[in-house]
Formats: C-alpha cells, structure tokens, sequence
C-alpha cells in the first residue's frame, strides 16, 4: 500500500531577507511563515491518533525552529547545500518510516492552501516524479520550466536560464511543490550535481534526470494560483501579509462582524472573531484571541491570545496578552492586561490600570493609575487611583488579597504577602504591611501636622 509523508524544505537562510532570523520564522500576523505551511498540510496528512506524517528539514539556526515548534519531527541538513541536498539528508529517514511517496514543499509559502495541495496531488497519482508550475508575467527568480513540444523536459534555475539554449521565457515557473516516489527518487539523488552558477544541489535537478531514466515525469499546472508563490524578500513578505490580512477582514465582513477601517484590522489565523462583534481599525487580533458576539474593540488594542466576552468593551489604546475580560466588562482606554489578567463580569479597569497574574472580581472597579500583580480582588471592591500591589520583595512574588466591597484608598501600597478583609476599607496615602480584617479600617500614614508659618 502506498503512504505518503510531506517534508518541508525550512533549513535555509533566507538571505534575500537580509535577517538574522531563519526564514521560515518570519512572521505574518503574528504568526511563523511555518505555521501557516503546517496548518495547510495537516488536513491531508493527520493520522487518527493525533499524529501527522509531516517532516521538516531544517538548518539555519534550527535551534530557534525546534523550539517554535516543538512537536514537529525534524531532520537536521547541518550544511545548506541546496534543495536537492536537503530531500537527500531527509529520504532515508522517510523510507525507514516506510513512505513510498512523499509530497515536498517549500517552506517559504505562507498562502499555502490545502486545497491546492489536494488537487495537486489527484493530479499527481501515478508519477515517479510530479511538480506543481504557476503561469506568471513576471517569472522573476523562479525556476523556469522548460518544456519541448509540450511536455516537460527540465526545471532550469532562473540563475541558469539562457534563452539561447532553453528557449524563450514562457512565463512557465516551478512552483516548489513536488510529489515524488521515494526509491525513483533514492536512484536518482547521487547523481545530482552542483555544476551550476549557484554551485548547489538542485531538487529541480531530479525532472531532467528522470525523463533520462524514462520515469513518469509530470508538470501540473496550477494557472496563477497565488496561494503557491513564495516568500524571499522583506517587500514579497509584506505584500502576502497584507493579502492574508485583507482576505480575513473579508472574511470577517461576511460572516457579520462590523469593522470599522477594515483596511487596518489586523486579525491572525488563528484568531476567533464572532459574528456581531465590532472591531475598529487600526486593531491587530492575534494569536489564539477570541472576540464574542457584541464585544467592542476599539481602536489602537492589541489582543495576542486573549478572550474578551460578549457585551465587553476594550477602549482605544489597551494592549491584553493571555487575559480574559468577563462578559459587560469595560477596559481602558490606555489598559494593559498582562498574562493571567482575568475579569470577571461587569468589572472596570480604567486608563493607566496595569494588571498581571491578577483576578478582578464581578463589578469590581479600578479605574486610575495602578498596578495590580499576583492579587485576587473581590466583588464589587474599588480600587483608587494609584493601589500598587507591591508583590515583588526583590526575591520572590507575594500574593495580594482584597475581599468583596472592600474599599481600597486612593494612593495606598499594600505589601503582599497581605489581606484586605470583605468589607474593609484602607486610608488613602496608606502603606498596608499587616493584613486588614473584614469591616475593618485599615490606616498607616504619617500624621497630619499643621504649624504656624514662619516669617
Ligand atoms: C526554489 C526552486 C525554484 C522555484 C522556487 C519556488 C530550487 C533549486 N529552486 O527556488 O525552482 O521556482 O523555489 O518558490 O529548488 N532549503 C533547504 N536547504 C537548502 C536550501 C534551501 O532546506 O540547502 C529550503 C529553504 O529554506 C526554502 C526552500 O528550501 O524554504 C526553497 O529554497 P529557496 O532558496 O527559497 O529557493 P528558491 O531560490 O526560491
Ligand atoms: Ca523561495
């Protein structure tokens, strides 16, 4: 029985990118070229248990690949000495794993779309060795597809390509998707050379190599479809992102969100948005964010996996990561929630207001100039303008404790480890160093003096 893996080529440097970081961690809405390539694959190559039959060459600073994503099986092509090197420092782990076929792609394709890879593979059944080509008016640095009396003779490099010798320029490029019978392929790889004007090991090698072994060798054309054109310079990586983020706003658009400027709405792949939520530009919604029905965001927030409930509203200029804001909820403008920021319903967080690791009960309100870290505060508590929760010793980080209705004055640093009863109230200007009981008033300020002013 034929089984099929998919190898994504990701060892390379990408140095048109001029970048320090690998190419296929470049991200597009916040998210890694490489997880948009993954995302596309999984549905054709999922097994029932969870796991996948997708493999990554990888390289270049590989280190920082891994740990992006740390479940994705790699193979490691410690020199990058070409495509056609990378597929053949990844066959015999793919043949060990009992792979007849597999599909190869690019890493450097964010558009990719599984439906493109489907159709492309219907297609490919039956040939030793089969590749995807786009029709384009500009082939630009593609490798060209050389073809005589119809059928496919050759992939040329764009760095190779002599119209002299190959013929005039059709337009014809490869697209770097390729379906390829592993022992076909594991007869051919040692044959290929790097005689070239890049001096590498050309995958695109293995059509010409073939069709000389009198293999099934096929060019399937795919028109213009843009969901296959690669990614190699800063200006083509910020032209795909602006066409992902464009088609989400779309998206969005359809299914009954209301965007205000929906050319600057920025919402990432993975970023749930519900129909009846309203979003103004210019917003980014990324990660695994999820906006409910009748949510407001309003402009200038940054959202990175984050929830906000229905009937919430996030003012201008709040930036949240990993928090949750309750159902009825109001923050901002000018908030920060940082991760572990949690509202419950109906509570107020207002401009300035900066909370991490910290619940704000039902109703409760803090709405001026405080930081409240590593703190669990009641219903309906208030908390005044300028609360620090000072939770940090220099060593280690101390809980916070406010109670239900508890009342905390405006200016007031309470030192954690510490409580603040239900119902208890704290002077304004107080240091709070010893917990404050139920109903009880909590004041540890300097008294007021008032003397006769001199001369
Ligand atoms: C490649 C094709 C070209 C095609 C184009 C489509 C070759 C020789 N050329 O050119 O015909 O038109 O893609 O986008 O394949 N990589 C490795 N190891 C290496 C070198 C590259 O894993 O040693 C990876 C890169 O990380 C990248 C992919 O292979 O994801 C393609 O490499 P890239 O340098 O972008 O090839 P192109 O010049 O675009
Ligand atoms: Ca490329």
């Amino acid at each position: 029985m034929a089984t099929s893996a998919a190898l994504i080529l990701a060892a390379g440097k990408g140095t048109r990118m001029r970048s320090e970081r690998p190419k296929v961690l470049q991200s597009l809405l916040a998210e890694p070229m490489l997880a948009y390539v993954l995302e596309a694959l999984r549905p054709l190559f999922a097994a029932d248990d969870g796991s996948d039959a997708i493999w990554a060459v990888v390289g270049h600073r590989s280190d920082l690949v891994e740990a992006a994503f740390p479940r994705l099986r790699t193979i490691r092509q410690e020199r990058q000495l070409g495509t056609g090197h990378a597929l053949a420092e990844a066959l015999p782990t793919l043949r060990e794993s009992g792979c007849t076929h597999v599909l190869v792609v690019n890493g450097d394709v964010p558009l990719l779309s599984t439906e493109t890879v489907r159709r492309f593979l219907a297609e490919a059944r039956g040939a030793a060795i089969a590749f995807a080509s786009l029709s384009l008016d500009d082939a630009g640095a593609y490798g060209r597809v050389v073809r005589a009396d119809g059928e496919v003779a050759a992939i040329v490099e764009a760095r190779d390509f002599d119209p002299a010798r190959h013929g005039p320029d059709t337009g014809e490029v490869n697209a770097g998707l390729y379906f390829l019978e592993v022992e076909a392929v594991s007869r051919l790889l040692p044959r290929l050379g790097n005689d070239n004007n890049s001096g590498e090991y050309y995958i695109t090698d293995l059509v010409a190599l073939g069709l000389a072994d009198g293999l099934t060798v096929r060019g399937i054309n795919c028109g213009a479809d843009e969901s296959l054109l690669g990614v190699n310079s800063p200006v083509e990586l910020a032209r795909m992102e602006e066409l992902l983020r464009a088609r989400t706003a779309a998206r969005l658009l359809e299914n009954g969100v209301i965007l205000h400027a929906p050319e600057l709405v920025r919402v990432g792949p993975f970023a749930v948005v519900e129909p009846g939520a309203e979003l103004t530009g210019p917003c980014e919604i990324y990660g695994r964010s999820r906006v409910e029905s009748a949510a407001v965001i309003a402009s200038h927030c940054i959202l990175m996996d984050s929830v906000v409930h229905g009937h919430a509203q996030i003012r201008p200029f709040s930036h949240l990561e990993r928090a949750e804001v309750g159902r009825g909820a109001l923050v901002g403008p000018f908030a920060r929630l940082r991760p572990g920021a949690v509202l419950e319903p109906e509570a107020h967080v207002g401009n300035f207001v900066e909370l991490k690791n910290a619940r704000l009960g039902q109703g409760a309100k803090a709405n001026h100039l405080s930081y409240l870290g590593d703190a669990e505060i009641g219903p309906a508590a208030n908390i005044g303008a300028g609360t620090i929760t000072c939770n940090y010793d220099g060593v280690r980080k101390h809980r916070t404790g406010i109670g239900a209705r508890a009342f905390i004055g405006s200016n007031t640093a309470l030192v954690a480890p510490v409580e603040v009863g239900d119902g208890a109230l704290v002077g304004a200007g107080s240091v709070i160093t010893r917990n404050v009981p139920a109903g009880e008033m909590g004041i540890a300020r300097g008294r007021q003096k008032n003397l006769p002013r001199r001369g």
